[in-house]
């Protein structure tokens, strides 16, 4: 048994895998700060730590005395969007939590630590699907910090010997398959929950940002890779990469349009959901679809679920939780 820390694990990918950790028989403990992480959502019994990783006095005091086999960091303000307003803060807050954890990890005998990334590490990337040899061009602060994480691991390796596993998820969506836990944001600015708050009658309509793109329907395209999916390759990632140390590419490789993805939601949920064009919004590109021949050779992992199940897992939870865990 591996006992796992996982930062972040009240939030939307951390309590999916949590879920997945605890079902493989793992120990889990879980750090959060619930500054955007949902306490209804951490399993009873699992224990919380609630420290603010950017704090690192608070960051010993709370670890201090345990023993970790592996650590799963998830924690992180995460809206691209929002990372343009505020640079500084995404830079300072996500970089400066991750460096007072990775520092307590290589003092503290930690062998493995996987970082939840993204595919926003390559901003600008084009039609093709994207492989992680490809240019890395962070698209905004938001992929700028987790990029400067995974370049500090890459000390942490050479200083003291840390493996880690840099997970870049392209678009995470759907829900835990039973539909018991979820995505919940506040505000809410991703594509799939906003349509199915449509659906709902929450909101009138779905705004489309823009439909000038070069893609097939003018629309951005997008590779939507289900929470589940993500959570089993954190998995792989702390089972099979023993000695050696990986930045993986994460997606199914199939890319869908917003309006594909609008077509599908009519479809599984059976409601028409009105949508009108508006403007682009800045910073999106066209196109992002991953090349995760990489991830399925070294973790062995294959996803499983394709758009209809990811719309229609998070589905059942909308419906069964019009307010989220509120
Ligand atoms: N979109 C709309 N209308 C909306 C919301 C989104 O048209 O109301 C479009 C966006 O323009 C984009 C697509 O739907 O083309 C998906 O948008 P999301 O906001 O759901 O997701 P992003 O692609 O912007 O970002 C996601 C994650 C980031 C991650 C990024 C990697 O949220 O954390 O993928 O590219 F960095």
């Amino acid at each position: 048994m591996t006992r796992v820390l996982v930062t972040g694990g009240a939030g939307y990918v951390g309590s999916h895998t949590v879920r997945h950790l605890l079902g493989a028989g793992h120990d889990v403990v879980i750090l959060d700060d619930l500054s955007t992480g949902h306490a209804e959502s951490v399993p009873h019994g699992t224990p919380l730590l609630r420290v603010d990783l950017r704090d690192a006095q608070a960051v010993r005091a709370g670890l201090d005395g345990q023993r970790f086999d592996a650590v799963m960091h998830f924690a992180a303000r995460s809206l691209v969007g929002e990372s343009m307003q505020k640079p500084y803060e995404y830079l300072r807050d996500n970089f400066g939590g991750a460096l007072n954890l990775i520092e307590w990890c290589s003092q503290h005998g930690v062998q493995r630590f996987v970082l939840s990334s993204t595919a926003n590490l390559f901003g600008n990337a084009g039609q093709e699907p994207i492989a992680e040899t490809d240019e890395i061009a962070p698209g905004s602060p938001y992929g700028e910090s987790k990029f400067l994480i995974e370049r500090a691991l890459s000390w942490a390796e050479r200083v003291h010997g840390l493996r880690y596993a840099c997970l870049r998820y392209f678009n995470a969506a759907g829900a835990l398959e039973d539909g018991s836990i979820g995505e919940h944001h506040d505000p809410e600015t991703h594509l799939i929950p906003i349509v199915l708050q449509v659906a709902l009658g929450q909101r009138e309509r779905v705004s489309v940002f823009g439909d000038d793109y070069p893609t097939r329907d003018g629309t951005c395209i997008r590779d939507y890779i289900h929470v589940s999916d993500l959570a089993a390759a954190h998995l792989a990632a702390i089972e099979r990469l023993e000695d050696r140390s990986v930045a993986l590419n994460l997606g199914n490789g199939a890319g869908f349009s917003v309006l594909e993805v609008l077509e599908t939601a009519r479809k599984v949920t059976g409601h028409p959901i009105p949508h009108v064009l508006g403007e682009r919004r800045p910073g999106d590109p066209a196109t992002l679809v991953a090349c995760s021949d990489q991830a399925r050779k070294l973790l062995d992992w294959t996803p499983k679920y394709d758009l209809d199940a990811i719309i229609s897992h998070a589905w059942a939870w909308h419906s069964k939780h019009p307010s989220g865990f509120r």
